[in-house]
């Protein structure tokens, strides 16, 4: 907080709480404009400046988001007069002579593959695929770094909307209504301009339906009886589209060994023609077929 005021900031209360926490896991569910950014880039600026050989790694939904973070950092640290020397400085890292680095990548799970951070901070975290945060958490539990998402909701739906609703999570709620630089008209004029649901997302921080969602999170937990759908359903193409090709292939073999591809009456068309029972599916590295587990070399010729 210290550090934050010899840089010409006054922290809010909240983010003179989300400087000082030491929680693994922070979530910061701010309305717009309401300081998310600002306040990570000082986080991240103090962290690489003072702990010597720290990777701190900047993630959102694109390279562009991720270097609007990226680009405060620089210049907080330019700001600062750079009172430790850098190695390297361009608009996606910034290295320096302790050892201590920041790199901002888009958000892939691809791009944060490989890294072991000591700290890693997903901006619009509402906005980027589950797949990332589930290649983020080994990541640290390596290092035993920390985790913050910031981000408006964006529905109920996915990793950032589970988190909010976790007790393992340290979490920050501040509406619009609550922040000093935010004048009761500016928030009427953009209440009349967003319409009521995007308004009660952007500066109320609820998690409400997408507009034009078919069904409401109601009509669809109602639907489930208040369960998860069981594991076995047909995934949205969406959510296949992002797996990775053993994903893929894990998730056919499970909805084959659970019956809802395989044809009725297939098999004893099979029989009736003298076919053998296998159209071998062959696993990833080749080695053997995942329907009936026969290894290639006795099933080449089959
Ligand atoms: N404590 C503060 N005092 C003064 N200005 C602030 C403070 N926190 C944030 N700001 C300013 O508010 C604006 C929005 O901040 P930003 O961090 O981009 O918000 P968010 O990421 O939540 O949309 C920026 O111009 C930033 O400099
Ligand atoms: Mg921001």
């Amino acid at each position: 907080v210290k550090f934050a005021k010899s840089l010409g900031m006054k922290p809010d209360k909240w983010q003179t709480a989300a400087l000082r926490s030491t929680a693994p896991r922070v979530l910061l569910n701010i309305h717009r404009q309401g300081g998310k950014t600002t306040t990570t880039a000082i986080l991240t600026t103090h962290t690489v400046v003072y702990k010597p050989n720290s990777l701190v790694l900047i993630v959102s939904p694109t390279q562009r988001q991720s270097t609007e973070l990226f680009r405060k950092v620089l210049n907080y640290y330019r700001q600062l007069g750079k009172p430790v020397e850098s190695e390297a400085e361009n608009m996606l890292s910034l290295v320096l002579e302790n050892g201590s680095r920041v790199i901002s990548v888009p958000g892939s799970e691809a791009g944060i593959r490989g890294y072991s951070a000591d700290l890693v901070l997903i901006d619009e975290a509402a906005r980027v695929p589950d797949s990332v945060f589930e290649a983020v958490s080994p990541m640290l539990a390596v290092t035993g770094g920390r985790l913050i998402v910031m981000s408006t909701p964006a529905g109920r739906r996915g990793f950032y909307y589970e988190a909010s609703m976790s007790d393992r999570w340290e979490k920050h709620t501040v509406i619009a209504t609550e922040c000093p630089r935010i004048s009761a008209e500016f928030l009427e004029d953009e209440h009349g301009t967003l319409g009521e649901l995007s308004y009660r997302q952007e500066y109320l921080c609820e998690f409400v339906d997408a507009a034009g969602a078919a069904f409401t999170g109601d009509d669809i937990d109602a639907i489930w009886g208040g369960c998860a759908p069981p594991r076995s359903e047909p995934h949205p193409v969406a959510e296949v589209a992002r797996m990775s090709e053993p994903e893929r292939v894990a998730l056919e073999q499970q909805r084959y060994m659970s019956g809802l591809t395989r044809q009725r009456g297939s098999r004893e068309r099979a029989r009736a023609l003298g076919q053998k029972l296998c159209q071998h599916r062959w696993s990833p590295d080749r080695s053997h077929c995942m329907w009936c587990d026969k290894q290639s070399e006795e099933t080449k010729a089959c």
